[in-house]
């Protein structure tokens, strides 16, 4: 039996782990082992709670505001008892959050095995996202088995000399739809209910990125502020991130604005269903980049790059910056132009078909037998 230990730290790299487990815990050659770092913590249990995924360890990490020196360094201490004691023949890391790097990395330290989901998206620019550019490009180094969501990302680690165990898989996000979406679906957040019934439009919004606190969201809430202005007949929904130094800038200018619901952290089940409902996404985040092509939702990022071009290249995502009057008019010629609404509403599928689980495991199953 090939022992599988799965690290998972925030709320993304469990809503596109838990469905991977899931498969990995059905299949009798597996023995799947979950370890938390608790990057996140309320976060990060709404998901495991909705997926029901079992949970081994929890190093418990979480403080607020913490730096990116903590979680690194209380990951790197918590994390070798585990590997030490479960002795996996492979650990598994998602993605570019400090958990995923700092976890391979005290994996390479005790000569483990790493396969890295959702392997090879970047921008080329190390300080944008950051840390993420560079904890994703490190991950490749470590690791030795790459799933890779798009063909283009599987070019990009070949480019950077990556030869072998490279295997394109679609994305998991699309996986956890089959347990999140459901029809006549009601929501567990009652404001949302409310949201809904109004019958108004919903765009939908969400800023967390380091970077933006940093320079950005204050651009951003000031052109959310004017839109809202504009446009009385619209509902803007805005889940906050809990990050105080995101709170603080969100609350400043966008509370107490009728038509802006600033709400807290809703659960995956919540949001895809409220994702699927809405007119228009405005985000810096990298999975609702994914998530929103699958329903034909266009989405304006919040950023100046993309590491995920294949639905700008399709049209349904595009990138406009965090420059305010920027933001503003491309919001407004969406709203204002039915031809350019449409042209970005289709409904595509670059990142996958709802079975990359079961491709990865496949995967892991033949490196192991070819091994
Ligand atoms: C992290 C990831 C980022 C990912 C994001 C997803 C890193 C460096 N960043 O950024 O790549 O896009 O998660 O959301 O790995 N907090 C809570 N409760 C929670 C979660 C967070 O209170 O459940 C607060 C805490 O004060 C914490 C702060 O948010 O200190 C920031 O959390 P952190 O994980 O450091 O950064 P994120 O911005 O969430
Ligand atoms: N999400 C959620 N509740 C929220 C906001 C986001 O469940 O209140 C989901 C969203 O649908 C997507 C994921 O969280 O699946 C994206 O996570 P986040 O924006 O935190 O991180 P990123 O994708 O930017 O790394």
């Amino acid at each position: 039996m090939l022992k599988v230990l799965s690290v998972i730290g925030t709320r993304p790299e469990a809503i596109k782990m838990c469905p991977l487990i899931k498969e990995m815990e059905k299949n009798t050659s597996i023995q799947s082992v979950v370890c938390l770092t608790g990057q996140h913590r309320e976060m990060l249990n709404q998901v495991i709670d909705i997926f029901k995924t079992n949970v081994n360890y929890n190093l418990d990490i979480m403080q607020p505001r913490q730096s990116l020196t903590m979680i690194t360094s209380c990951i790197l201490q918590k994390i070798e008892s585990v590997y030490i004691n479960e002795k996996p023949d492979l650990v598994l890391v998602h993605g570019d959050t400090t958990t995923s790097f700092v976890a391979a990395l005290a994996a390479f330290y005790q000569k483990i095995p790493i396969g890295h989901v959702e392997a090879g998206l970047r921008t080329y620019d190390k300080y944008s996202p950051f840390p993420e550019e560079m904890n994703r490009t490190l991950t490749s180094k470590i690791a030795e088995l790459h799933f890779a969501p798009t063909r283009n990302n599987c070019e990009n680690l070949i480019k950077e000399g990556i030869k072998k165990d490279i295997y394109i898989t679609g994305n998991t996000v699309i996986d956890a739809f089959s347990t999140t979406v459901k029809k006549n679906y009601i929501f567990k957040n009652s404001k949302l209910n409310d949201i809904l019934a109004d019958e108004k439009k919903v765009v939908l919004i969400t800023a967390h990125r380091r970077e933006n606190v940093e320079y950005g969201l204050k651009n951003i809430c000031l052109a959310i502020k004017e839109i809202s202005y504009a446009y009385p007949n619209l509902n803007f929904v805005y889940p906050v991130h809990p990050n105080p130094m995101v709170r603080n800038i969100v609350n400043e200018y966008l509370g107490g604005i009728t038509n802006v619901y600033l709400l807290e952290p809703i659960d995956v089940e919540d949001m895809h269903n409220l994702l699927s409902r809405s007119y228009l996404v405005l985000t810096d985040s990298g999975g609702l980049q994914e998530e929103a092509p699958h329903f034909g939702i266009p989405v304006l990022v919040l950023r100046n790059e993309t590491e995920r071009p294949e639905a700008v290249k399709a049209g349904t995502v595009k990138v406009v910056g965090t420059n305010e009057n920027n933001i503003v008019n491309e919001v407004k010629k969406l709203l204002e132009d039915s031809q350019e609404y449409k042209k970005m509403s289709k409904a595509i599928n670059p990142y996958g078909d709802g079975n990359a689980s079961q491709r990865i495991v496949r995967h892991i199953l033949e490196w192991r037998k070819n091994d």
